[in-house]
């Protein structure tokens, strides 16, 4: 089928475009800078401009049948007023947009509109989460809120609409580990403030495979936990990356030093949650790598 998607020029992005393309779809990207999006993706990608903020025509679908909506500002940066209002917007208000157009297109028929874990709140200790549980209340999950409530519109107009709820995705090529491995490779690396805070962590090639998984299923429907089935606190995860690096991992990052870096940002890596993948297990989904030391020594090889 034609999918038409947001985000291809990012992290996660040109690993789903290759992977659908693998699966027979055909792919037209919405991005700010059509040009340089399909300068990174296979021959025979389409584009149209899309920036978030400025009114979707319906024709810039190309006829899709599907969309996967995966753009959004950064969220790892010094949440300054101006910044915090760029990572709500271009989510708010870009998936407001999508579906707007979506409605007047009349032909897409799935929707996968990703959306973040952060949505359950930095501050859930070991407290097992799944999509039943509830929202948070600080900067991210309200977010995350009024992300995914933009993407149910669509539901009410008869778009069968997914949200993947996207955890710590690994991969040394972006995110959370193409950060941490410099620190980790010269042996300075350490759990980051107590340690205590969960991590749920996902493979690049697990995150790619339930956002297909989402797309391909039509009984699948509203949130879904994309993360790996055993989440790790923060200090297992130094122990299992320094382990997989073979290098000592015993310098902690006191919790001061993060703020002072990131400010409120922090809470990100200082708090954390203990998410579970429910749907994607209940539905059938195999998970690649499950557990971390296997998928470290993937990514890491
Ligand atoms: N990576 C993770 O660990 C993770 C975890 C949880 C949730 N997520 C969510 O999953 C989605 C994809 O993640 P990712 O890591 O691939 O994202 P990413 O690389 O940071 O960004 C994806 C794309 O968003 C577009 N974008 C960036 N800033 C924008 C802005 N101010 N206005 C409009 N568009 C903007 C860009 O596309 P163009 O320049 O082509 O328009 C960019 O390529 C994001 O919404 C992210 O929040 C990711």
């Amino acid at each position: 089928m034609k999918v038409a998607m947001t985000g291809a020029s990012g992290f996660l992005g040109p690993a789903l475009v290759q992977r659908l393309l693998e699966r027979g779809h055909e792919v037209h990207v919405l991005a700010r800078n059509v040009e340089r999006a399909l300068k990174g993706l296979p021959p025979g990608v389409t584009g149209s401009f899309f920036d978030a903020a400025t009114p979707l025509s319906p024709d810039a679908l190309g006829g899709a049948e599907a969309v996967v909506h995966l753009a959004g500002e950064p969220v790892a940066q010094r949440w300054t007023e101006r910044a915090r209002q760029r990572i709500r917007d271009s989510r708010v208000v870009g998936t407001r947009l999508l579906v707007e157009a979506m409605r007047a297109a009349g032909t897409v028929k799935h929707f996968v509109s990703a959306s973040a874990i952060g949505i359950y709140g930095s501050d859930r200790g070991a407290e097992p989460l799944t999509e039943n549980s509830s929202p948070g209340e600080d900067f991210l999950a309200q977010v995350c809120r009024a992300w995914e409530a933009e993407a149910l519109e669509a539901a009410a107009e008869g778009i069968r609409t997914v949200v993947p709820r996207i955890g710590v995705v690994l991969h040394p090529e972006g995110g959370a580990l193409k950060q941490m491995l410099p620190a980790f490779r010269w042996g300075v690396g350490g759990r980051m403030g107590s340690g205590k805070q969960y991590m749920s962590w996902v493979h690049r090639d697990d995150t790619v495979g339930l956002l297909l998984f989402a797309l391909e299923r039509p009984e699948l429907r509203g949130p879904i936990n994309v993360t790996a089935p055993e989440p790790v606190t923060n200090a297992d995860f130094s122990r299992a990356l320094g382990a997989a690096l073979k290098r000592p991992a015993v310098l902690p990052v006191p919790s001061l030093a993060l703020k002072a870096v990131l400010g409120e940002m922090s809470e990100v890596v200082l708090g954390g949650q203990r998410v579970l993948p429910r749907q994607a297990q209940e539905a059938g989904y195999h998970f690649q790598y499950p557990e971390l030391p296997g998928a470290l020594r993937a990514l890491l090889e």
